[in-house]
């Protein structure tokens, strides 16, 4: 009798135990992720920060339907210690009323914001891919907000253009005197440009600064931090130094991969080799991934191969790039974090996280449809 009722007290536990553990225990790419309060994650084109044994992550915050393609809230922010559960942490960085007169007024369109932690300051520093209300794709800037805690609130600092008036350290010096004209193409914001003479934008932005679209931002290991970002009417990527406290740009940059059209950059180091992960230019339609390799930050860049393969690989499948992460503990073992767009439901976008692994000095992504970090 006895071990009977041990037995029905001990069944009774255990499923008590294993019936309220509704915990994620694996990465479903492209499913529905939940969060703490059982809500699809909404962080879309977004950025970790690992602070204090815990991972951050920010990404858009996006309503449903086209709508949802501009910003009707601002910056969403979770946080996780296994990078399975997130726990909802609010809106980090919120978007100023409509008519407010500021820079991200609601209506504006504010893309893959990531955050970076300042030693020197001790502040937390968001950076942000910026356009104007009303004014599609054209203003071409970069956005910085500042907070004291990883999770904010966030005070909107400003948005500008990178490197006013400063010559890359690799634009040919018989270039820099030639006039600006004879530009045939810009971006129009929808499709891809033709190849436009992005040496003339180099010059024609000159004064009002280098655009700035797609982007991220990256810390060295000597801790120095780099905005990369698309330039020259997307044809281009560039890399700048920011000041010491990652609020301003340095007044050192390089252009790479001129007329490559690339897009989403994301970064990361491995064995002192930086890697780069970025699309081709196709707006919300997903393109065949690229990557590239460099000993140094300031180039010499080799582009490699597209680094997905298998079925679907010529649309990274589905899903563009946003940001790289190391596993837990091993800096050597990397994690492709990806969005798949939904530009018609755009609360609906879902995420692509994937391990990355090497063919030598080629990252390469294969389709899984469930995994785990160990
Ligand atoms: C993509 C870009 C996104 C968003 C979109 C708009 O190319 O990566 O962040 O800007 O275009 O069409």
């Amino acid at each position: 009798m006895k071990r009977v009722i041990f037995s029905i007290v001990f069944l009774s536990v255990f499923c008590i135990f294993s019936c309220t553990d509704n915990k994620l225990k694996s990465i479903t790419p492209g499913k529905i992720w939940p969060d703490n309060n059982g809500v699809h994650i909404n962080a879309h084109g977004g950025g970790l920060l690992f602070q204090g044994g815990i991972y951050y992550w920010y990404g858009e915050h996006k309503i449903g339907g086209k709508a949802g393609n501009t910003a009707q809230v601002g910056v969403h922010c979770y946080s996780s210690k296994d990078l399975y559960n997130w726990k909802d942490e609010g809106i980090a960085l919120t978007v100023f009323p409509e008519n407010s007169g500021s820079d991200i007024e609601k209506g504006c369109v504010l893309e893959r914001p990531k955050v970076i932690y300042n030693a020197l300051t001790g502040k937390y520093v968001m950076w942000f891919h910026l356009e104007l209300k009303g004014n599609a794709y054209n203003a071409a800037r970069c956005g910085m907000a500042i907070a004291d805690n990883p999770t904010g609130p966030y005070q909107f600092v400003k948005s500008f253009r990178p490197d006013v008036g400063t010559w890359p350290i690799n634009f040919p010096l018989e270039k820099k005197d030639e006039p600006v004209g004879g530009m045939k193409s810009f971006f129009g914001g929808s499709s891809v440009p033709q190849h436009p003479d992005s040496m003339n934008i180099v010059r024609r932005d000159m004064d009002s600064g280098q655009q700035s679209r797609d982007m991220t931002v990256f810390v060295d290991d000597d801790g120095k931090a780099y905005h990369i970002y698309s330039s020259e009417s997307n044809s281009t990527l560039h890399i700048s130094l920011l000041t010491d406290d990652y609020q301003d740009y340095a007044g050192k940059y390089a252009r790479f991969f001129s007329g490559r059209f690339m897009e989403a950059p994301a970064i990361f180091k491995k064995d002192g080799k930086y890697y780069l992960i970025m699309s081709g230019c196709s707006g919300w339609t997903p393109n065949a991934g690229r990557s590239a390799v460099a000993s140094s930050i300031w180039g010499p860049w080799k582009e490699l191969d597209n680094p997905f393969q298998g079925d679907d690989a010529n649309t990274s499948f589905h899903s563009q790039s946003t940001y790289i992460l190391p596993y837990p503990g091993n800096n050597d073992r990397l994690i492709y974090l990806g969005d798949r767009w939904n530009p018609e439901d755009a609360i609906d976008g879902r995420y692509i996280w994937l391990p990355i692994e090497f063919d030598g000095e080629q990252p390469v992504i294969h389709w899984k449809d469930e995994w785990k970090l160990n």
